[in-house]
């Protein structure tokens, strides 16, 4: 694991992106793996700026999103659809048809799951896998104690995953208690990962992730066994870390 710190998240999303960038200008038809939450805003932020002053083409780019919660109403502003088109999509020149996210609404889970892991392998493989971390140490929405080796898959959200996610629900409660995500050894066969963790709320588990032992209590720690993993951080979610190279 390459592990980069950064003094803020701003700079930790700019040398994100630009690991981003580089992915997509050596290879203009490369395949994006994507994910939601609050870590990567920034860096979807700077992408866009890339796209409108510097010419970055997407056109030619194929994104998989890691998850999507099931069940939620078309258009939900809480879904991972449209978290994505308020804060990518719109912004940036990928085709429509090139966007994968898993369809939480699907009726045959499972078949649906074959399908999406199916575009994956006809899409030749995710090149860059962008990941953020939920204090639990899940990735996507694999929470502790799933398999190293899943697929793309239902999975049972945890109390703890559902209160951090309540913020775009109205309450715990009506935060949806599934998911369809990518699997472990989906996200481990990505050729390379950008993991990305921001603030004090994330140092714990970033050192668990990156120092601890590998185990499935911890999900994030399968990416220990992962050839091209580059770590960016911000100081905060550092300040755990004992071995680490600042820049
Ligand atoms: C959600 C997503 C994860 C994400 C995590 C962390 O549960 N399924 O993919 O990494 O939240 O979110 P945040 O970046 O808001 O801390």
């Amino acid at each position: 694991m390459k592990i980069i710190v950064h003094a803020d998240a701003e700079g930790a999303a700019r040398a994100g992106a630009r690991i981003v960038a580089e992915v997509v200008r050596r290879k203009p038809n490369a395949v994006l793996g994507l994910a939601t939450g609050h870590t990567p805003l920034e860096l979807y932020g700077e992408l866009i700026r890339m796209h409108r002053e510097e010419g970055l083409d997407f056109s030619r780019v194929t994104t998989f999103n890691l998850d999507e919660y099931r069940d939620l109403p078309p258009g939900h502003p809480a879904s991972y659809h449209a978290y994505m088109e308020k804060n990518l999509f719109r912004h940036i020149n990928v085709p429509g048809q090139n966007i994968h996210i898993p369809d939480g609404r699907a009726e045959d889970v499972p078949a649906f799951c074959e399908v999406f892991e199916e575009s994956i392998r006809k899409a030749g493989g995710v090149d860059l896998q962008i990941l953020g971390v939920g204090t639990n140490g899940h990735i996507g929405f694999n929470e502790p104690s799933s398999d190293f080796r899943s697929r793309t898959h239902l999975a049972r959200l945890t109390e703890s995953t559902r209160r951090d996610n309540a913020f775009a629900f109205e309450n715990s409660e009506t935060t949806p208690p599934h998911a369809i995500t990518m699997g472990l050894g989906t996200i481990m066969d990505s050729r390379s990962i950008l993991f990305l963790a921001l603030g004090e709320r994330k140092a714990q588990i970033v050192a668990d992730a990156v120092e601890g032992p590998v185990t499935e209590m911890v999900p994030a720690s399968v990416l220990q066994g992962h050839p091209d993993v580059t770590v960016i951080l911000d100081e905060p979610a550092a300040s755990r870390l004992r071995r680490v190279a600042r820049v």
